[in-house]
């Protein structure tokens, strides 16, 4: 018997590559089934034609369905990818207008852009989680689903047995243009890093040889010989936002030599040049409405219209690659190293050790086992210790619907300068975010 694979949030935008993997790796993965699963039915019908078909004629042996149907689509299911939006894309954008106007970062995953994401997506991915325990215990999880940080805080405080692991695809991505740089094959470099989800640090860069290329790489910075790196995510080239992070990454890395960063960290550091930087009449999540959605759904409703995907096909990037090597991993027991969201548990030796952290782990048949990272520097410590309250408050703000724990979430969030603009974001954004967020309790204010 093969495996029943399941896309829980199948109508994304990010399916299409993940989808192309798939395909091509089926016969590695033993996929016999493939559901796509969401609860936009517009968007998983779409999706789900277009790769039944694209699938058929491309000859896969693959049952492809699509549903809306929960317990339909998890019963008996082996691997589930996970990769949810509530609010779409679209309250990305009204999350970063509400958060521009108040002069803060937006980003969806970062600032209180990502607060608010958290307060949307940690209730809906909990019942996801208590479905897969009832129907499919012994599932995998994958979770792809932002704001990861924050969300795999609450997956495994919550469900410490669920078998799931939550990953990135930038510390591959940025891993992969240092490689290119170097002009190496990516697995030809060990990577030591560790931090938080886009929120993090390499520390040392291997080759083959056991030289660390990490300092070459500082002087070529420090020297002005180069001012960015070239992508290695298809996904990614040519398109301003990345080209303008990637630049940013380095003058980062250029101002604090010692580790090289996530290029996240911009948020946090230079928050006034990313706010400065940002069009409020044109936002990120406006940007991926009238791009990338567009241009996929409009694909696939050609291709319905057709009645075939001969003229048409899918393209796999990093995102789709990362996921499916770390499941690969998983089903034949590889132990390759990647780089996951995992609780420290003495990895970070001064660190707390029931965090969630990200680092370097090796994967297998029973998950991921992190690499020992020992006693990290008292400025990235402090970083992280003041984001992984924001994270811890945040998730305990989305479980017990406190607005006290909330705007103290609000204020260890680093790119809050003060108590007037984080309660004046929190509050807009609680409005514009009422049919999603849980229903905050005001014990703000003592009763009298
Ligand atoms: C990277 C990050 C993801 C994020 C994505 C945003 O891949 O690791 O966490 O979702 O970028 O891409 P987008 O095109 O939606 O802005
Ligand atoms: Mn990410």
């Amino acid at each position: 018997m093969g495996n029943k694979f399941v896309m829980v949030g199948g109508g994304s935008t990010q399916s299409p590559g993940i989808l192309e993997v798939l395909r091509r790796r089926a016969q590695e993965l033993a996929i016999d089934e493939l559901v796509l699963y969401d609860i936009d039915e517009k968007r998983v019908s779409l999706l789900g034609q277009y790769t039944k078909m694209y699938y058929a004629e491309m000859g896969s042996l693959v049952n492809v369905t699509y549903t809306t149907d929960i317990d339909e689509a998890f019963t008996g299911a082996d691997f589930l990818f996970m990769q949810i939006r509530p609010g779409l894309n679209a309250q990305r954008a009204v999350d970063e207008k509400i958060c521009l106007s108040h002069g803060v970062v937006g980003q969806e995953t970062c600032g209180l852009g990502g607060f608010s994401f958290a307060m949307r997506v940690i209730p809906a991915v909990r019942q996801i989680i208590r479905k897969v325990k009832e129907l499919c215990p012994d599932a995998w999880i994958l979770n792809y689903t932002n704001p990861e940080a924050i969300l795999s805080e609450a997956i495994y405080s919550e469900f410490p047995d669920a078998k799931c692991l939550c990953i990135c695809d930038m510390p591959i991505s940025i891993e992969g243009a240092i490689a290119k740089y170097f002009d190496k094959d990516l697995r030809d470099l060990t990577f030591k890093y560790f931090g938080l989800n886009h929120f993090g640090w390499w520390t040392q860069i291997i080759d083959k040889d056991g030289k660390d290329l990490l300092p070459l790489l500082r002087e070529d910075v420090l020297s002005g010989k180069i001012d960015t790196l070239l992508m290695s995510n298809d996904e990614t080239v040519g398109d301003q936002y990345w080209i303008d992070t990637y630049k940013q990454m380095i003058k980062l890395f250029k101002n604090f030599p010692e580790y090289f960063p996530n290029c996240y960290l911009q948020y946090y550091l230079t928050p006034d040049e990313m706010v400065a930087h940002d069009d409020i009449n044109f936002t990120r999540g406006d940007y991926v409405t009238n791009g990338r959605e567009k241009r996929i759904y409009e694909e696939c409703e050609r291709v319905i219209a057709n009645g075939s995907a001969k003229d048409s096909s899918l393209h796999a990037g990093v995102h789709g690659n990362y996921i499916v090597d770390i499941c690969h991993a998983i089903i034949h027991d590889t132990r390759e190293r990647f780089t996951v969201n995992i609780t420290n548990n003495g990895s970070i030796s001064n660190f707390d050790p029931k965090a969630v952290v990200e680092l370097p782990a090796y994967v297998g048949a029973s998950g991921a086992e992190p690499i020992v990272v020992g006693e990290i520097p008292t400025f990235q410590k402090g970083l992280m210790e003041m984001q992984k309250a924001y994270e811890k408050l945040t998730v305990e703000a989305a479980l017990t619907g406190s607005y006290q724990t909330a705007l103290k979430a609000v204020m260890l969030n680093k790119t809050i300068p003060n108590f007037s603009v984080g309660k004046a974001v929190l509050d807009d954004l609680y409005e514009a975010n009422k049919e999603w967020w849980p229903k905050l309790k005001d014990d703000f204010i003592p009763e009298q």
